[in-house]
């Protein structure tokens, strides 16, 4: 049975990776899409997931918009990194999915309360607001949850700061409620997503999988490569959101360990840094955990199948004949 994922997310470049590595991998099922202002506006990125979903064919999971802006503080946005449209550089079709009327945060109560207990596993890929809201606004999702696991934080550095990632820190309040609700959660921090680099072998060998989906990808990673180098001046990119996805399809991809979390609210240089506790073993019951070590290997396999399956004809998405 494949895991059931709902994704919450701010498309952008590696949110949109992980769109395809999340539809195209039969271990894991895309139950519901919500979007969320982050990277870009909200308007921006539901567009984009909307145009991401047609593109790769993903027609079935609900997508809808939730909130378009931190819960107290002033949007950021990441206009450097995914450009003006949220998906610089990047050539989508006109979306034929239709945006679910729902608001995005009904749509992720929904979801779970119509699932059974622990069957839905959320996917947060953007700042936390929607997740946040949820866990307000219908408290029984946060034992009905199997597990958050969320791209964002780092147990050692930061991006935005030196000691916050940008997810985090555009919305350290609904950070600070997510990570404080009793639900098992797995932070895929920066230390974890540094290890997904798209080097030139890597690309080399995704683009060897011919294909419309591939292409997509390429002009995906192509921008995102060069804004990663002039911004951040990485010689190349990491792509941290399908790094979350890859661990619900394979936890043996992702090394995880148990420690306590916390957010920084009302720090003067450390503003939204997730704090972890690592001065003596996690104590028992311990409901944070941190992901460490990336299998890269598996992980850009994982990626290669994907594209395999998303292209190939005549199997199903699930790899098998039709
Ligand atoms: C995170 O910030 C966003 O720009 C990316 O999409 C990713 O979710 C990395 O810090
Ligand atoms: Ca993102």
């Amino acid at each position: 049975m494949p895991r059931k994922i709902l994704l919450d997310c701010d498309p952008g470049h590696d949110d949109a990776v992980a769109m395809v590595l999340a539809h195209g991998d039969p271990r894991v099922e895309v139950v519901g899409v919500t979007t969320v202002g982050g990277n870009q506006t909200l308007e921006k990125v539901t567009r984009n997931a909307l145009a991401v979903a047609t593109a790769i064919g993903m027609t079935e999971a609900p997508i809808a918009a939730g909130c378009g802006r931190p819960l107290v503080r002033t949007p950021e946005l990441a206009a450097q990194v995914h450009g003006e449209s949220g998906l610089g550089g990047v050539v989508l079709p006109e979306p034929v999915v239709a945006l679910d009327p729902r608001h995005g945060v009904q749509l992720i109560i929904d979801t779970i309360m119509a699932a059974d207990p622990g069957e839905i596993t959320l996917v947060p890929t953007g700042p936390l607001t929607n997740i946040a809201l949820a866990a307000r606004l219908e408290p029984r999702i946060v034992e009905r949850v199997r597990e958050v696991v969320l791209m964002g934080g780092g147990q050692h550095i930061g991006n935005v700061t030196p000691v916050a990632e940008f997810n985090v820190h555009t919305d350290p309040e609904a950070a600070h409620v997510v990570f404080n609700e009793p639900w098992p959660i797995t932070m895929v921090g920066l230390d974890l997503t540094h290890q997904a680099l798209a080097t030139p072998e890597v690309v080399a060998d995704l683009g060897a999988v011919p294909g419309p989906v591939t292409d997509l990808l390429l002009s995906i990673i192509g921008f995102y490569a060069s804004a990663y180098r002039d911004v951040r001046g990485f010689a190349a990119p990491p792509l941290h959101d399908p790094c979350a996805v890859a661990y619900c399809i394979d936890p043996s991809i992702v090394a995880a360990e148990p420690v306590p979390l916390d957010v920084e609210l009302g720090g003067h240089l450390t503003t939204g840094m997730t704090v972890a506790d690592f001065r003596r073993p996690a104590p028992e019951g311990c409901h944070t955990k941190v992901a460490t070590v990336l299998d890269a290997g598996a992980f850009w396999a994982a990626v290669k199948g994907a594209l395999v399956r998303l292209q190939n004809p005549s199997t199903t998405r699930a790899g098998e004949p039709r």
